[in-house]
């Protein structure tokens, strides 16, 4: 048999998907699992989203679409991004892609080559790793431990520039902390940024509508205007917009890297579908009642969540301002033993969690810390306290 091509044996897939499909089984097989493990919103979109698909089927023209997006999403998108602060825009400066993750793997294609440096903190979203390593990419990582709230800080940032990485990757909602960056840390970062111009910096934002406590979403731009000459900003509908399977995915930064963005999807992709579009761009420019709704639905789970978690002794949790994970530090069970099966790291414990209390979180490696585990904390409201329940009465059955 011919080989494989040598990026192949890079290529891993997604950790989290793989213990979303493991409980997934499980639960067809007949257990009553609790699920904490996908980052999936569990809400759908409001009706003025399925009247626009709807109507987009009727009138559907059956052409290709645009290797950049269709013109109403760009606009709407251009409208969202003026909500959040981010003005200065234009069509030109935008592309639509397959989701976020696809957006992120067109940046890596058109802004690296093969052995170029990428940065970015851990704790990280899973796909940065893999995108890179599949890509071929060295990757920096900058270590923010839960003795630092998970946040990066500007030395850590202007130590780490210094060598003039290719990209700097930045995640604000963090996944999977749920960590915010104040407007303060935020600025004292751009000012680091600011001094290291061989950099490009990508800015995922996708949960910047899932902020609570009013801590507010800033970007570096606002902080340093200058930046937006080599800064690309990420958004998506999956989690916000309760749209993940829509698989919207945008961008604005850079006029020229916008439009290297059009030529890999004029290659790759052509265009998302035209439903998709309409879709997208009647969430992001007609009521924003659900997301709002959400949002605060969200913040009160949270609370649930650490407050389960500071019952459990010797499980510390930084608090997280957004997103829907919480990432709590469990190494307080490393060395112990659960009904006679010894507890070595996260993933034994995420294992025998899911094994005998039916409970799937995702181990903390696979997102660069495994000292933790992550809580998606959107499952429907009536198993979210069951859950929590048997993830302290396994805690409890340590010894
Ligand atoms: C930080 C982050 N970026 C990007 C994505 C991918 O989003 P999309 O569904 O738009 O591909 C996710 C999905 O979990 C994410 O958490």
């Amino acid at each position: 048999m011919p080989k494989f091509a040598q990026r192949m044996s890079r290529a891993k897939p997604s950790a989290i998907l793989a213990i979303a499909e493991q409980a997934r089984q499980l639960k067809a097989d007949g257990r009553d699992i609790i699920s904490f493990s996908i980052g999936v919103p569990n809400f759908l979109p409001g009706p003025h989203v399925y009247e626009a698909a709807h109507k987009a089927i009727d009138n559907d023209s059956g052409q290709y679409g645009s290797n950049r997006g269709d013109t109403a999403l760009i606009d709407a998108f251009l409208g969202h991004m003026e909500r959040l602060g981010l003005s200065g825009y234009t069509r030109e400066n935008v592309n639509i892609a397959v989701g976020a993750k696809h957006i992120l793997y067109n940046l890596v294609e058109a802004l690296m080559d093969e052995g170029d440096e990428i940065a970015f903190p851990t704790p990280y979203w899973t796909s940065y790793v893999d995108i890179a390593e599949m890509l071929g990419m060295r990757i920096k990582l900058l270590p923010c431990p839960p003795e630092q709230d998970y946040k990066l800080t500007p030395q850590q940032l202007d130590e780490a520039l210094a060598s003039k990485p290719k990209i700097f990757l930045f995640n604000n909602p963090s996944n999977p902390t749920g960590m915010v960056y104040t407007k303060d840390e935020i600025a004292a970062l751009a000012d680091v940024l600011a001094k290291h111009p061989d950099t490009w910096i990508v800015t995922d934002d996708i949960y910047n509508q899932m902020i609570f406590d009013g801590v507010g979403y800033h970007n570096f731009v606002q902080a340093r205007p200058e930046l937006a000459e080599r800064l690309i900003f990420i958004d998506s509908l999956s989690k916000t917009y309760g749209m993940p399977s829509w698989r919207v995915g945008l961008m604005a930064g850079p006029k020229d890297v916008a439009h290297a963005c059009l030529v890999l999807n004029s290659n790759h992709i052509t265009s998302i579908p035209e439903v998709a579009s309409a879709a997208g761009a009647a969430a992001l420019s007609g009521p924003q009642d659900v997301p709002q709704a959400k949002c605060a639905e969200l913040a009160q789970k949270r609370e649930v969540v650490l407050d389960a978690l500071a019952a459990i002794d010797g499980v510390t949790c930084p608090r997280p301002s957004g997103a829907f994970y919480a990432f709590p530090d469990i190494s307080c069970a490393f060395g112990k033993s659960h009904n006679g099966r010894k507890i070595e790291n996260d993933l034994d414990l995420c294992a025998a969690l899911l094994d005998t209390k039916d409970v799937a979180c995702v181990p903390g490696s696979a997102f660069g810390e495994p000292r933790a585990i992550r809580i998606s904390y959107t499952c429907p409201t009536e198993q979210l306290k069951p859950g929590l329940e048997r993830i302290q009465a396994f805690f409890a059955e340590l010894s």
